[in-house]
């Protein structure tokens, strides 16, 4: 029987590339930077599968004309895919939930910690001679931050990862308090509280923002949100750009409403090297790169092979995002669809 064939958008490790290789055609994008719009598009029609990036927008012009039954996506978010457009069609979603979580949640905390003790700022004092030419080597009010213990910490969003930045704040002795669309039991009973959103944004002295953007939760930092947060207190996002609206973010800093930011994505990605964010010192930039460590991004990699092969079976993909597909169509690639075009042996990289 012909394997299915599978577009990869992106180069991901070659172990997980071989163990496709033995269940599908693949075809592998291989340049750093994301194919393009139309290359999407046609290789929809063409593959039976999709392995997607946050970066690929699988729109309903990707996904109206694919002859994809899923789209794997390398990712736990999912903002780029059109997920009602996906399930009238009948095309699976997966995400890359899990995997992920402790690598995020670390790294928020890196950005958490270099706003309050001005980690970045420092070493910039350092790097390019301002230490030195203040002439002294210690200064009781040199680079002043804010110690964490017995301050609030608001976790906006308490799924996986914000539960993890939720634990890990505890271990700093902070007072830990949430807002999510549910109240969490089990996080109430470890002293994580909920409160309401107004209510976390004027007390919480860290702001962790920690959802997945869709209509409800996009700008919900807006510029009524910055006004109600303390002047001191410091806002880090790693779920999504689109949570905050930036240029209300970006006046915030200016007016010095806030104490400081640090920021993992953008509405704008990459972020304009000139961007007016680049101008604060006390806004730390990182590009996008929370899951980057090589147990997270292999995990993600595992995880999307997973779920192909557990569709390809004829079984519900483990991290299936929307659950009703499964109403409209079985998983699996019936023979009669599988696309009979030049079936070739291995892995081939795309034209570019
Ligand atoms: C990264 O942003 C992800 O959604 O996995
Ligand atoms: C992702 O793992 C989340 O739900 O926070």
């Amino acid at each position: 029987m012909e394997k299915p064939r599978l577009f990869l958008s992106r180069a991901l490790f070659d172990d997980v590339h071989s163990r496709l290789a033995e269940e599908f055609e693949v075809e592998v994008w291989d340049r750093y930077q994301a194919p393009p719009y139309d290359v999407i598009v046609a290789k929809a029609k063409e593959a039976d599968a999709l392995v997607t990036l946050l970066s690929d927008k699988v729109d309903c012009g990707v996904l109206s004309g694919a002859r994809a039954r899923i789209i794997a996506q390398y990712a736990v978010g999912f903002d780029n895919v059109d997920l009602s457009c996906a399930t009238n069609r009948g095309i699976y979603v997966t995400n890359t939930p899990d995997v992920l979580t402790e690598a995020t949640a670390e790294f928020t905390w890196a950005l958490i910690m270099s706003v309050a003790r001005r980690v970045v700022e420092g070493d910039h004092f350092v790097r390019y001679g301002e230490w030195q030419r203040t002439s002294t080597s210690w200064h009781p009010t040199m680079l002043i931050g804010m110690e964490l213990k017995g301050k609030v910490l608001g976790v906006v969003g308490l799924g996986r990862i914000g539960r993890r930045v939720a634990e890990i704040g505890k271990g700093f002795g902070m007072r830990v308090i949430y807002w999510s669309r549910s109240k969490h039991e089990e996080a109430e009973r470890s002293g994580i509280n909920y409160a309401s959103l107004n209510y976390l944004l004027r007390t919480s002295d860290v702001i962790s923002l920690n959802l997945p953007l869709n209509k409800e939760t996009w700008h919900i930092i807006n510029s009524e949100a910055l006004k109600l947060m303390k002047r001191s207190a410091i806002l880090v996002n790693t779920g999504r750009g689109g949570l905050i609206d930036t240029d209300a973010l970006v006046q915030a800093l200016r007016d010095g409403m806030i104490a400081g930011a640090g920021l993992d994505v953008y509405e704008q990605e990459p972020l304009p090297q000139n961007h007016p964010l680049t101008a604060f010192k006390n806004a730390v930039l990182a590009p996008h790169a929370a899951s980057a460590t090589y147990e997270s991004r292999h995990g993600m990699a595992e995880l999307v092979v997973e779920n192909l092969l557990t569709f390809k079976e004829g079984k519900i993909p483990p991290t299936l995002v929307n659950r009703e597909v499964a109403e409209i169509r079985a998983p699996g690639f019936s023979r009669g669809d599988l696309n009979p075009m030049q079936p070739s042996r291995g892995i081939t990289k795309a034209a570019v």
